[in-house]
Protein backbone atom coordinates (compact mmCIF):
# COMPACT_ATOMS: atom_id res chain seq x y z
CA UNK A 1 0.00 0.00 0.00
CA UNK A 2 2.67 2.19 1.16
CA UNK A 3 5.02 1.28 -1.91
CA UNK A 4 1.31 2.27 -4.06
CA UNK A 5 1.41 5.63 -2.55
CA UNK A 6 5.16 6.54 -3.20
CA UNK A 7 4.62 5.52 -6.75
CA UNK A 8 1.37 7.34 -7.37
CA UNK A 9 3.19 10.36 -5.30
CA UNK A 10 5.93 10.76 -8.22
CA UNK A 11 6.01 13.38 -10.26
CA UNK A 12 4.69 12.92 -13.73
CA UNK A 13 7.60 12.37 -16.29
CA UNK A 14 8.61 15.06 -18.17
CA UNK A 15 7.97 15.43 -21.30
CA UNK A 16 10.91 14.80 -23.96
CA UNK A 17 13.20 17.05 -23.36
CA UNK A 18 15.85 16.01 -26.04
CA UNK A 19 14.67 18.14 -28.45
CA UNK A 20 16.91 21.09 -27.29
CA UNK A 21 16.07 24.67 -28.99
CA UNK A 22 19.20 24.09 -30.94
CA UNK A 23 17.75 21.32 -33.07
CA UNK A 24 14.74 23.29 -33.88
CA UNK A 25 16.98 26.39 -35.70
CA UNK A 26 17.13 25.76 -38.78
CA UNK A 27 20.64 27.15 -39.21
CA UNK A 28 23.37 25.91 -41.25
CA UNK A 29 26.77 26.78 -41.74
CA UNK A 30 26.66 26.56 -45.24
CA UNK A 31 24.85 25.39 -47.88
CA UNK A 32 24.88 21.50 -48.56
CA UNK A 33 26.69 20.78 -51.42
CA UNK A 34 25.99 17.23 -51.83
CA UNK A 35 23.13 14.18 -53.04
CA UNK A 36 23.50 10.54 -52.94
CA UNK A 37 23.42 9.82 -56.56
CA UNK A 38 21.69 7.07 -58.35
CA UNK A 39 24.99 4.64 -58.42
CA UNK A 40 25.37 4.93 -54.56
CA UNK A 41 21.62 3.84 -54.12
CA UNK A 42 22.29 0.57 -56.15
CA UNK A 43 24.90 -0.32 -54.58
CA UNK A 44 23.17 -0.65 -50.98
CA UNK A 45 21.22 1.31 -47.85
CA UNK A 46 21.98 5.17 -48.09
CA UNK A 47 21.85 7.88 -45.47
CA UNK A 48 18.69 8.67 -46.08
CA UNK A 49 17.51 5.08 -44.35
CA UNK A 50 20.16 5.79 -42.16
CA UNK A 51 18.65 9.22 -41.10
CA UNK A 52 15.36 7.42 -40.79
CA UNK A 53 15.95 4.78 -38.10
CA UNK A 54 14.49 4.80 -34.78
CA UNK A 55 17.59 4.35 -33.07
CA UNK A 56 19.81 6.54 -34.89
CA UNK A 57 17.34 9.58 -34.67
CA UNK A 58 16.41 8.63 -30.70
CA UNK A 59 20.53 8.72 -30.05
CA UNK A 60 21.86 11.58 -31.90
CA UNK A 61 18.74 13.39 -30.42
CA UNK A 62 20.00 11.77 -26.94
CA UNK A 63 23.69 12.49 -27.26
CA UNK A 64 22.69 16.41 -27.95
CA UNK A 65 20.96 16.66 -24.96
CA UNK A 66 23.12 14.80 -22.94
CA UNK A 67 26.71 17.24 -24.57
CA UNK A 68 24.14 19.78 -23.96
CA UNK A 69 23.95 19.09 -20.26
CA UNK A 70 27.88 19.04 -19.70
CA UNK A 71 28.42 22.10 -21.24
CA UNK A 72 29.36 21.33 -25.05
CA UNK A 73 28.27 22.65 -28.22
CA UNK A 74 25.61 21.54 -30.22
CA UNK A 75 26.30 17.93 -31.17
CA UNK A 76 22.85 17.10 -32.52
CA UNK A 77 21.72 16.51 -36.03
CA UNK A 78 23.07 19.81 -37.57
CA UNK A 79 26.24 19.18 -36.66
CA UNK A 80 25.52 15.37 -38.23
CA UNK A 81 24.19 16.46 -41.53
CA UNK A 82 27.31 18.89 -41.93
CA UNK A 83 29.66 16.71 -40.86
CA UNK A 84 28.09 13.92 -43.67
CA UNK A 85 27.70 16.56 -46.09
CA UNK A 86 31.57 17.83 -45.56
CA UNK A 87 32.41 14.01 -46.02
CA UNK A 88 30.73 13.51 -48.92
CA UNK A 89 31.68 16.71 -50.60
CA UNK A 90 35.40 16.22 -49.61
CA UNK A 91 35.70 12.71 -52.01
CA UNK A 92 33.75 13.84 -54.41
CA UNK A 93 35.73 16.36 -55.05
CA UNK A 94 39.02 14.50 -54.96
CA UNK A 95 36.88 12.01 -57.65
CA UNK A 96 36.06 8.70 -55.07
CA UNK A 97 33.29 6.90 -56.81
CA UNK A 98 29.98 7.74 -55.60
CA UNK A 99 29.54 4.55 -53.26
CA UNK A 100 32.75 5.68 -51.27
CA UNK A 101 31.54 8.45 -50.97
CA UNK A 102 27.59 7.93 -49.60
CA UNK A 103 29.69 5.61 -46.66
CA UNK A 104 31.87 8.73 -45.91
CA UNK A 105 28.16 11.05 -45.96
CA UNK A 106 27.13 7.83 -43.23
CA UNK A 107 30.01 7.63 -41.27
CA UNK A 108 29.97 11.59 -41.31
CA UNK A 109 26.32 11.57 -40.04
CA UNK A 110 27.43 9.14 -37.33
CA UNK A 111 30.50 10.24 -36.28
CA UNK A 112 29.26 11.50 -32.66
CA UNK A 113 26.29 9.25 -31.45
CA UNK A 114 29.07 7.15 -28.82
CA UNK A 115 28.31 10.59 -26.79
CA UNK A 116 24.71 8.93 -25.96
CA UNK A 117 26.87 6.57 -23.67
CA UNK A 118 29.49 8.85 -22.57
CA UNK A 119 31.67 11.64 -23.85
CA UNK A 120 34.65 10.11 -22.84
CA UNK A 121 35.48 7.44 -26.05
CA UNK A 122 32.28 8.30 -27.62
CA UNK A 123 34.61 7.07 -30.85
CA UNK A 124 34.86 3.84 -29.89
CA UNK A 125 31.72 3.30 -27.76
CA UNK A 126 29.82 5.04 -31.23
CA UNK A 127 31.76 2.89 -33.66
CA UNK A 128 30.18 -0.34 -31.80
CA UNK A 129 26.75 1.56 -31.52
CA UNK A 130 26.80 2.08 -35.46
CA UNK A 131 27.95 -1.69 -35.94
CA UNK A 132 24.26 -2.91 -34.85
CA UNK A 133 22.35 -0.28 -36.48
CA UNK A 134 24.21 -0.78 -39.42
CA UNK A 135 23.82 -4.56 -39.59
CA UNK A 136 19.94 -4.27 -39.03
CA UNK A 137 19.77 -2.08 -41.98
CA UNK A 138 21.21 -4.47 -44.28
CA UNK A 139 24.55 -2.52 -44.79
CA UNK A 140 27.78 -5.15 -46.50
CA UNK A 141 29.85 -6.06 -43.98
CA UNK A 142 33.34 -4.39 -45.57
CA UNK A 143 31.08 -0.67 -45.38
CA UNK A 144 30.70 -1.59 -41.47
CA UNK A 145 33.98 -2.14 -41.03
CA UNK A 146 35.20 1.19 -42.95
CA UNK A 147 32.34 3.37 -40.88
CA UNK A 148 33.56 1.77 -37.62
CA UNK A 149 37.43 2.38 -38.16
CA UNK A 150 36.21 6.22 -39.66
CA UNK A 151 34.33 6.64 -36.14
CA UNK A 152 36.50 5.50 -33.58
CA UNK A 153 39.33 7.45 -35.27
CA UNK A 154 37.64 11.00 -35.65
CA UNK A 155 38.37 12.48 -32.39
CA UNK A 156 41.97 14.37 -31.71
CA UNK A 157 41.95 13.51 -27.62
CA UNK A 158 41.20 9.71 -28.09
CA UNK A 159 44.35 9.21 -30.33
CA UNK A 160 42.06 9.30 -33.24
CA UNK A 161 44.60 8.77 -36.56
CA UNK A 162 42.71 8.53 -40.83
CA UNK A 163 42.91 5.23 -41.14
CA UNK A 164 40.98 4.92 -44.68
CA UNK A 165 40.22 7.92 -47.24
CA UNK A 166 36.13 7.67 -45.28
CA UNK A 167 38.18 8.20 -42.19
CA UNK A 168 39.90 11.28 -43.19
CA UNK A 169 37.05 12.86 -45.25
CA UNK A 170 35.18 12.72 -41.69
CA UNK A 171 37.84 14.33 -39.50
CA UNK A 172 38.13 17.09 -41.91
CA UNK A 173 34.30 17.52 -42.07
CA UNK A 174 33.94 17.27 -38.18
CA UNK A 175 36.90 19.61 -37.13
CA UNK A 176 35.61 22.50 -39.45
CA UNK A 177 31.78 22.66 -38.58
CA UNK A 178 32.73 25.76 -36.38
CA UNK A 179 30.03 28.10 -35.93
CA UNK A 180 28.24 30.73 -34.12
CA UNK A 181 24.90 28.20 -34.50
CA UNK A 182 26.31 25.73 -32.43
CA UNK A 183 26.82 28.13 -29.14
CA UNK A 184 23.76 26.75 -26.62
CA UNK A 185 25.03 28.88 -23.85
CA UNK A 186 22.23 31.87 -24.03
CA UNK A 187 24.52 34.29 -21.69
CA UNK A 188 27.41 35.89 -23.44
CA UNK A 189 28.87 37.17 -21.07
CA UNK A 190 29.06 33.49 -19.37
CA UNK A 191 31.01 32.35 -22.98
CA UNK A 192 33.85 29.89 -21.67
CA UNK A 193 36.61 30.00 -23.95
CA UNK A 194 34.82 27.45 -26.72
CA UNK A 195 31.46 29.37 -27.10
CA UNK A 196 34.18 31.80 -27.89
CA UNK A 197 35.51 30.54 -30.44
CA UNK A 198 32.50 29.23 -31.66
CA UNK A 199 30.64 32.26 -31.69
CA UNK A 200 33.10 34.24 -33.49
CA UNK A 201 32.63 32.20 -36.85
CA UNK A 202 30.43 33.52 -38.53
CA UNK A 203 31.02 31.81 -41.78
CA UNK A 204 32.65 28.31 -42.10
CA UNK A 205 33.54 26.20 -45.56
CA UNK A 206 35.34 23.19 -46.79
CA UNK A 207 36.78 24.41 -50.62
CA UNK A 208 38.46 21.49 -52.42
CA UNK A 209 40.70 21.72 -55.57
CA UNK A 210 41.81 18.55 -56.98
CA UNK A 211 43.82 20.41 -59.14
CA UNK A 212 45.71 22.02 -56.91
CA UNK A 213 45.32 19.11 -54.27
CA UNK A 214 44.09 21.38 -51.88
CA UNK A 215 41.65 21.18 -48.83
CA UNK A 216 41.14 24.73 -47.19
CA UNK A 217 38.90 25.46 -44.40
CA UNK A 218 38.09 29.61 -45.20
CA UNK A 219 36.45 31.15 -41.83
CA UNK A 220 35.29 34.89 -41.67
CA UNK A 221 35.87 35.23 -37.80
CA UNK A 222 34.54 38.20 -35.67
CA UNK A 223 37.97 39.09 -34.03
CA UNK A 224 35.97 41.55 -31.64
CA UNK A 225 33.99 38.50 -29.80
CA UNK A 226 37.76 36.42 -30.08
CA UNK A 227 40.87 37.04 -30.72
CA UNK A 228 42.62 34.70 -33.32
CA UNK A 229 44.98 33.66 -30.82
CA UNK A 230 42.17 31.75 -29.11
CA UNK A 231 41.01 29.92 -31.79
CA UNK A 232 44.38 28.59 -32.28
CA UNK A 233 44.84 27.80 -28.29
CA UNK A 234 41.98 25.59 -28.35
CA UNK A 235 41.90 24.24 -32.07
CA UNK A 236 45.53 23.42 -32.81
CA UNK A 237 45.19 19.98 -31.97
CA UNK A 238 42.31 19.78 -34.61
CA UNK A 239 43.92 21.42 -37.28
CA UNK A 240 47.15 19.04 -36.80
CA UNK A 241 44.86 15.99 -37.45
CA UNK A 242 43.08 17.60 -40.30
CA UNK A 243 46.21 18.51 -42.06
CA UNK A 244 47.04 14.59 -41.31
CA UNK A 245 43.66 13.59 -43.02
CA UNK A 246 44.59 15.98 -46.07
CA UNK A 247 47.94 14.36 -46.38
CA UNK A 248 45.78 10.86 -46.04
CA UNK A 249 43.90 11.79 -49.34
CA UNK A 250 47.28 13.37 -50.79
CA UNK A 251 46.19 16.79 -50.49
CA UNK A 252 47.66 20.06 -48.38
CA UNK A 253 45.61 21.48 -46.05
CA UNK A 254 44.97 25.34 -45.62
CA UNK A 255 43.50 27.42 -43.11
CA UNK A 256 42.27 30.73 -43.98
CA UNK A 257 40.98 33.14 -41.28
CA UNK A 258 39.24 36.55 -42.69
CA UNK A 259 41.09 35.67 -46.41
CA UNK A 260 44.54 35.34 -45.01
CA UNK A 261 46.05 31.86 -44.91
CA UNK A 262 47.37 31.13 -41.58
CA UNK A 263 48.28 27.40 -42.44
FE1 LIG B 1 33.34 13.75 -31.59
FE1 LIG C 1 31.76 15.93 -34.12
Amino acid sequence: MRLEFSLMAQPAPRPDDTRTPDEQKKVHRAETKTRTPVEAKREGPTLDAVKADAQVRTYIRSANAQTGAIGYTEHGERHANTSADGARFILKSLGHEARRCEVAAIAGYLHDIGNVVTRQNHGQTGALLARHILTDLGFDLEEIATIMGAIANHEEQEGGMPVSAVSAAVIIADKSDVHRSRVRNPKTTAFDIHDRVNYAVTASEIKVSRKEKLITLDLTVDTETSPIMEYFEIFLPRMMLSRRAAEFLRCSFALVVNNTRLL
